[in-house]
């Protein structure tokens, strides 16, 4: 028999995928009434097997954590890109003399279709994590998903509502939640030492990302199935930066630096301020250092929340790496006796003293900086949703503490791309009198496509 070229090849698995692709969302628009599949209930050795869906470079560092975790093993890997599938199938697998999973494919319905996959890991772009989500939990799985955990406030409250109603274990992956040094900061702020919390900042200066080039649109790689990377974003041309890890820079698949880093930063505001959202968001910022290159979300940027007792502040730049407090990145709790800085490397405090016309006198003790003790946080926050997945708890950065946490990144997105203040109906989740800002809290899917929240 005649050898098939490579090229012929492709050609026939991508028809043969699109074909596949039709028959499973047939069947995706039925299951809307078809009774879901129901999670199997795991003991304490049995072992758990979980399918990674977008194997770029966090899917790939979620699952070498996995990995790593006792009775874990992967069972499927899903990209629609073929090279990275099989970037991770080699350096995952192979490079470590292991067996690559049994399933590779494009299509993550075909991973939701597997009944002994326990849990899907979702690694794909932030438009793409809402979907994936939900129909795992329909399918009666599990679900580490990144952050931040969806594109949209809509999405994440959909998220929320069906992984409560299949009752999954959902965890997005922010994994300071797991870290022992975030935790004390955290206790440390709760525990009113610091006195009354009048402001909070959180930041992110990343000096290693500067400007984006335009480039011009060109075919999709051939190892590429272009229509599904797009799946519910609006239909456009292929172009090289709004795709792998630059997808965050366009608003169509992202919300550029003040959801990527903001959905780490404000968790960590929210969590030791105990709240929910805020009352109202004005932001101000723009392309002031990359002006004529092709991001389109704004490389400086600055937020301002409105909270019953505080306010709340984000920075963001790209292209400029020192800070407040000449980091990065952090977090900062402005209080009568003292402030709190956070950040990966560790946390402290610096006292306030008391008037000046007065003998000095510190108002806190003073914490010198605590080192963070480990750098394997994230192993910690994997370690956590896999013990999550064996007792049914809620993981550490449960659903709705994503979503919450992600309501205020939202709002200041939304602030910014109209111009305006906008205000927040935090108990019914609902933009108060603007009902321009108000469309920015769903988005529409492109067909077929749907958002279901049920
Ligand atoms: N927790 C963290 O610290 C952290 C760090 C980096 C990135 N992230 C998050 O991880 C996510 C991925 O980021 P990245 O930098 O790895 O991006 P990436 O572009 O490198 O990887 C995304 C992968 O998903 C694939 N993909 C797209 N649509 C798909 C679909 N429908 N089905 C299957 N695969 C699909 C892409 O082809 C790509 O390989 C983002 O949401 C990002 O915010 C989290």
């Amino acid at each position: 028999m005649k050898r098939k070229s490579r090229r012929q090849f492709l050609k026939e698995s991508v028809t043969a995928g699109a074909a596949a692709g039709s028959t499973l969302l047939a069947r995706e628009n039925l299951m809307a009434s078809a009774a879901p599949a129901p999670g199997k209930s795991l003991g304490a050795n049995d072992r758990i097997r979980v399918g990674l869906i977008g194997c770029g470079g966090m899917g790939r560092g979620d699952l070498r954590d996995f990995l790593q975790v006792k009775n874990v093993e992967c069972a499927a890997l899903c990209d629609v890109d073929d090279q990275q599938s099989a970037m991770a199938s080699k350096v995952l697998f192979e490079d470590q003399g292991l067996q690559k999973p049994a399933l590779v494919t494009r299509d993550f319905r075909r991973v939701l279709d597997q009944r002994d996959i326990d849990a899907v890991i979702v690694g794909t772009p932030d438009h793409w994590h809402a979907l994936p989500t939900i129909m795992a939990c329909r399918a009666g799985k599990d679900v580490y998903v990144e952050k931040p955990l969806a594109l949209t406030i809509a999405e994440g409250r959909a998220m929320v509502g069906v992984a409560r109603k299949y009752n999954r274990v959902v965890q997005m992956g922010t994994q300071q939640r797991s870290a022992p040094h975030y935790t004390e900061a955290v206790e440390y702020v709760k525990s009113g030492q610091l006195g009354k919390i009048r402001l909070v900042r959180a930041w992110a200066y990343l000096d290693w990302k500067g400007e984006l080039p335009p480039v011009p649109d060109s075919d999709p790689p051939p190892t590429v199935d272009y229509d599904m990377w797009l799946g519910p974003a609006p239909k456009r041309p292929y172009n090289k930066n709004r795709f792998h890890f630059t997808f965050r820079w366009f608003w169509d698949y992202s919300g550029g630096l003040m959801t990527d880093w903001g959905a780490h930063m404000i968790d960590i505001a929210n969590w030791a301020m105990g709240v929910k959202a805020p009352s109202s968001a004005v932001s101000v910022g723009g392309k002031y250092g990359y002006p004529n290159d092709a991001m389109e979300t704004p490389d400086t940027q600055q937020v301002i929340w409105a909270f019953p007792e505080f306010t709340m502040i984000w920075e963001h730049m790209l292209g400029a790496g020192r800070g407040p407090e000449a980091r990065e990145h952090g977090v900062l709790f402005h209080a009568n006796n003292g402030v709190l800085v956070v950040d990966r490397g560790g946390w402290e405090v610096y006292p306030e003293t008391d008037r000046i016309d007065k003998p000095r006198q510190y108002k806190a003790a003073g914490v010198p900086r605590r080192t963070a003790v480990t750098q394997t946080y994230h192993l910690t926050h994997v370690q956590n949703f896999v013990d999550c997945m064996r007792s049914r708890k809620r993981p550490n950065s449960d659903v709705e503490i994503g979503h919450n946490s992600m309501i205020a990144c939202h709002l200041g997105n939304i602030a910014q791309r109209l111009g305006r203040q906008i205000k927040w109906d935090v108990e019914n989740e609902k933009i108060i009198g603007d009902p321009e800002a108000q469309k920015f809290v769903s988005k529409e899917y492109r067909a077929p496509w749907k958002l279901t929240t049920t």
